[in-house]
């Protein structure tokens, strides 16, 4: 049964992308040394992903031609810095304009300061768990501020800080041989974690950031379901992937969600995905009530903070799929708003089928983007969410 739910006055409807995902030839990163090592993590590297450091444009007149009032996208540590202390004007201008030309266009951008690549220098010193980083991480704010001295209302200090400390984690088993768990997801890197909750805070008590921009970060939320008898199993577990990473949003001005599945947890710890489930083509399952599980979870934990899912999506090639996933989020979010729940935004994972960190395979995307000439093609989906933003009306539930 579908349900219809006008949106508040100001919620934030759009799309979200990221830098090294969507730009291309993001070669001073930590992420382009990284694809070019041998490593079965590797599928294929980023090249010249969806070339949108030329083509921007062209994806906000689509976003804005489909009806959506906001875009999430991020700027690149490793232009603006290119080596430590030396900053490129050039490409500080470059996401200057990008801001500038989303208001020309009708749409307001949430700014991600940090989508999970840094400059190579920064990642050869160490990376987040070396001694300064967070120091390192605020000139780089200080440096980028021209990007959203005005015009940025919401601004993201670091996505998923959760995942960075895990990939910091698969990243030291890659290079010392080490073997990862099979079933799950690994541990964080605890070291690599308290120094981005550091990084964080120090965006926090910046005048940079603040007070003239809403501040918040984006935590991955895992949806966490431990089976009867497994709780003591899950306890350290989510706290350490999740809790607290989310009390460390506790005082921001708002706190961003990326959901996509939920994780079974047994006696041993995390379970794989039954073999009778839906899998998506990132292997995960299809389980869009995540979403109404994440904004609950998320909020019992930061009273008072006003929630955005700033990520939640699909990798299909089935569109009806990503269709049908949507409308089952859609609705586990607004039964958790009508049960009061603060949340002021949604933002879909992705706009385009971009570079899913080591192979483009799974396409997120609503629009399709053509591999040879980066041609864009709005799918069904793009028409059917940019609606919603339009009418301000959400449509959703089961078909
Ligand atoms: C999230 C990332 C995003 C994208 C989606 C599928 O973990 O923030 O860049 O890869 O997953």
């Amino acid at each position: 049964m579908a349900h219809t739910r006008h949106l508040p006055d100001g919620f934030l409807w759009g799309a979200s992308t990221s830098a090294h995902q969507t730009e291309g030839g993001n070669t001073n990163s930590d992420w382009w040394q990284f694809e070019h090592m041998q490593t079965p993590l590797i599928k294929e590297p980023s090249g010249d992903a969806c070339d949108s450091y030329h083509r921007w444009r062209e994806d906000m007149d689509l976003l804005s031609e489909l009806g959506f009032t906001d875009y999430r996208f991020s700027i690149e540590w490793a232009r603006i810095e290119p080596e430590p202390d030396e900053f490129s004007q050039a490409a500080i201008a470059h996401y200057r304009r990008m801001v500038e030309g989303a208001h020309e266009r009708g749409l307001r951008p949430l700014v991600t300061l940090h989508h999970f690549t840094t400059p190579r220098w920064f990642m050869e010193r160490g990376g987040w768990a070396a001694t300064g980083s967070d120091d390192l991480f605020a000139r780089y704010l200080t440096a980028a501020a021209p990007v959203y001295a005005t015009g940025v209302e919401h601004a993201c200090t670091i996505n998923e800080p959760n995942m960075v400390a895990m990939m910091a984690a698969v990243h030291r088993a890659h290079l010392t041989g080490q073997q990862l768990p099979t079933a799950g997801m690994p541990l964080l890197d605890g070291a690599t974690s308290d120094a981005l909750i550091r990084a964080h805070a120090r965006g926090r008590s910046s005048q940079v950031l603040r007070p003239t921009r809403a501040y918040g970060w984006s935590v991955a939320n895992q949806a966490y379901q431990p089976l009867p008898g497994a709780e003591a199993a899950a306890a350290p577990i989510q706290r350490q992937w999740e809790d607290v990473l989310l009390e460390a949003a506790r005082g921001d001005d708002w706190l961003g969600v990326q959901s996509y599945t939920r994780t079974r947890i047994g006696p041993d710890g995390p379970l794989p995905v039954p073999e009778e489930a839906e899998r998506t083509l990132s292997g995960w399952e299809f389980y869009p009530q995540a979403l109404g599980q994440a904004v609950r979870d998320s909020a019992a934990l930061t009273p008072g903070v006003p929630l955005i899912v700033t990520e939640n999506g699909i990798a299909t090639a089935d569109d009806t799929r990503r269709i049908q996933y949507t409308s089952e989020a859609l609705e586990s979010l607004t039964s958790a708003m009508d049960d009061g729940i603060d949340v002021r935004g949604y933002f879909h994972w992705s706009a385009l089928d971009n570079y899913e960190w080591g192979r483009y395979t799974p396409t997120f995307g609503i629009i399709a983007v053509d591999r040879e000439t980066f041609a864009r093609t709005p799918k069904p989906s793009a028409a059917w969410l940019g609606a919603m933003g339009r009418e301000r009306v959400v449509t959703a539930g089961a078909a």
